[in-house]
């Protein structure tokens, strides 16, 4: 299949775009890389074989742009990655994040149809469980309250994607919803660049053994699990990215509307995946206890039974695996892409 992947340049796209090529798709690259660099796509080709990614520096909000991108291809399908993903930026900016998330997958959606290219593959996430009812969670747990601007965009884009595909059986749309995406390609190529400092677990430890910073925070130490920590069900990068793959056939069989979690099953503590990465790379990681952070839940695991059963998809990887690769991306970029 030919595949338009909006937000290609960025940590999940780059992975996914490998997975593509080795199942034999092609693909052309959307994005307008307020959060990527045209770098990780070099590297793409690189890892995929090919000369070049086909890449356009547009951004999805802009009609015109992405109407002659759809102009001069054909495509089977769209995966669409791009989107503002920072949980506590978006609390400081509700604005841009409804409306660079929002609009622009409404813009996309339109030129799509326009095209008549009405097959489309969602970023969606395990925020729209809110506090979970269930544990581990099915695709049946009822969506919850999101306690920030980003979690509210996903969960809205979910509901509007269903509703389109309800008024216009043409549709199939697949909703993805990621667990806790960390690790890189085994390369060390390609990983997860993020700008200042980082926001999520993984890359904080990665930039503490690269000796970027001092110690990592752990944000709580008195929730309701096993020792204290929150528990998260983390996923290696290139596992959610052959999930994609998978999801393929989803839109092949015409499914009209398919919603799976993308998880390993497993819940980790935050102080499991510290030890997980000292015992993976030999490296301590000093860390000092710190106050909740606002809006983080104690528990949130994946049931990934369904996307097992209907698209033969299961994580390969474990902890140790993940641990080493994000590690070794960091170790032979300590600038990520800039060095
Ligand atoms: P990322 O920031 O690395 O990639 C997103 C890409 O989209 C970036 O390259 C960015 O430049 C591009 N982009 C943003 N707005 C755009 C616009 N208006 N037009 C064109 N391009 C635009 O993030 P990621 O971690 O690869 O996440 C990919 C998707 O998966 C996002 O939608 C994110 O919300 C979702 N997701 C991520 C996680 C996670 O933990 N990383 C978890 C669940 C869901
Ligand atoms: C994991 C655990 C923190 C950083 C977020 C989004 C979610 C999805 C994935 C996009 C929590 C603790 C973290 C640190 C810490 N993204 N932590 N010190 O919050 O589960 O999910 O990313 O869709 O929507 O909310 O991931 O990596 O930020 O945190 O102690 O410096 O690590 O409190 O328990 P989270 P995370």
């Amino acid at each position: 299949m030919n595949i338009l992947v909006t937000g290609g340049a960025g940590f999940i796209g780059s992975h996914t775009i490998i997975e593509l090529y080795k199942a034999g798709h092609t693909v052309v690259v959307v994005d307008n890389l307020s959060n990527s660099s045209k770098e990780s796509l070099r590297r793409v080709a690189e890892l995929a074989g090919v000369e070049k990614i086909p890449f356009y520096p547009v951004d999805i909000r802009d009609r015109e742009g992405l109407n002659k991108v759809m102009e001069s291809h054909t495509f089977d399908a769209c995966i669409h990655f791009a989107g503002l993903k920072a949980v506590g930026e978006s609390v400081e900016k509700p604005w841009e994040y409804y409306e660079n998330n929002i609009n622009g997958t409404l813009v996309l959606l339109d030129v799509m149809r326009k095209h008549n290219c009405k097959n489309i593959i969602f970023s969606s996430s395990a925020t729209v469980y809110g506090d979970p009812a269930v544990i581990p969670i099915t695709e049946e747990c009822p969506k919850g309250h999101c306690t920030n601007p980003y979690g509210q965009t996903k969960s809205m884009l979910e509901e509007i994607l269903m509703d389109i595909q309800k008024a216009d059986p043409e549709w199939n749309v697949v909703l993805l919803r990621y667990f806790n995406p960390i690790g890189a390609h085994p390369s060390g190529r390609i990983g997860e660049d993020p700008q200042g400092i980082p926001n999520n677990l993984m890359p904080y430890i990665t930039q503490v053994a690269v000796g970027k910073r001092a110690e990592l925070g752990v944000f709580g130490n008195d929730y309701d699990t096993p020792d204290g920590t929150g528990v998260r069900d983390f996923i290696h990068v290139v596992d959610l990215a052959t999930g994609h793959v998978k999801a393929l056939q989803a839109i092949q069989r015409q499914c009209g509307i398919s919603i799976y979690n993308l998880g390993t099953g497993h819940g980790y503590s935050v102080l499991d995946l510290v030890k997980a990465f000292q015992s993976a790379t030999g490296i301590t990681i000093p860390y000092s206890i710190k106050a909740r952070r606002p809006g983080d839940i104690a528990t949130c695991y994946s049931n990934p039974a369904k996307a097992e059963r209907e698209l033969g998809w299961k994580a390969q990887n474990g902890i140790n695996e993940m641990c080493r690769d994000a590690w070794n991306w960091q170790r032979q970029n300590p600038e990520g892409y800039k060095a």
